[in-house]
């Protein structure tokens, strides 16, 4: 099988995680103003609340982001008989793509904590009559994932990616050498600055915190041996893909 992993772009994408996840955010988090901490926390419940007013109109006002979830699931180079685990998987716009790959004889799991979100994901597992996608509801920060998992899946999702607790339980329960994919939202380089202020107008609501929104893959690193990252929509976007690491012992 071929495997469409991004090609190489930043290819030193995890090395530097320690030192740029501390710093690398917005400019605000080195010189907090008033107000400024508030953009930097993460908030499940705030998430929440917006999710139950952006459920009804998510499938189509994110239309747009259905190519680079095909090269992130593309890149999770996925087999029949897999487990895959799509994190935060919101209206289970993913599920489809996911399903097809690992066949009837594997597994998806999607784990989400917004209610609403998860209802349409629900709905579309029952139209398709699926009997091999779980869908759980709960933060990731303290869902039951039943690992262990080949794969791994976040599409736009920033508020996870910048959860210590949610990397944590999630990569508790991923083998090692598994295939992580991700993609989502990054800010424009430094020289399109006002651009930012457009992108964040737009997309503020879909996430709580502003931490790590240069490279909000960085937290990966951790876990993750990190392949490279493609940048997507000029720049706003990225698509990176990695493997795994086997946990120190
Ligand atoms: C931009 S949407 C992405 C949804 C989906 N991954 C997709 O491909 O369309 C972000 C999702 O993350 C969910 N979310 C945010 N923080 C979460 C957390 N800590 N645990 C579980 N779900 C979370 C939200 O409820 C929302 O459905």
């Amino acid at each position: 099988m071929v495997c469409n992993a991004p090609p190489p772009f930043d290819s030193d994408a995890g090395a530097r995680v320690t030192a740029m996840q501390r710093h690398d955010a917005l400019p605000g988090a080195r010189h907090p103003v008033a107000g400024g901490d508030a953009m930097f926390q993460l908030d499940n419940q705030l998430a929440r609340d917006r999710y139950r007013r952006l459920s009804p109109g998510y499938d189509s006002a994110t239309r747009r982001i259905e190519p680079v979830r095909r090269q992130a699931i593309d890149a999770l180079c996925l087999e029949p008989g897999q487990r895959v685990l799509d994190v935060a998987c919101g209206t289970g716009k993913s599920l489809a793509m996911l399903r097809n790959a690992v066949g009837a004889d594997g597994a998806v799991v999607g784990v989400e904590q917004s209610s609403e979100m998860l209802r349409l994901a629900r709905r579309r597992v029952a139209d398709a009559g699926w009997d091999n996608v779980q869908l759980v509801e709960s933060s990731v920060e303290s869902a039951p994932l039943a690992g262990p998992f080949d794969a791994v899946l976040f599409v736009y999702t920033q508020d996870v990616l910048q959860s210590e607790a949610a990397l944590a339980r999630i990569f508790a329960a991923v083998r090692p050498g598994a295939r992580v994919a991700s993609t989502g939202l990054k800010l424009f380089p430094w020289y399109l600055g006002i651009a930012n202020i457009w992108l964040l107008t737009v997309s503020y609501s879909y996430f709580t915190t502003f931490r790590g929104l240069r490279r909000p893959w960085l937290p990966l690193a951790s876990y993750v041996e990190l392949h490279g990252v493609r940048p997507t929509y000029f720049g706003s976007g990225y698509v990176v893909s990695g493997v795994r690491r086997r946990p120190a012992t």
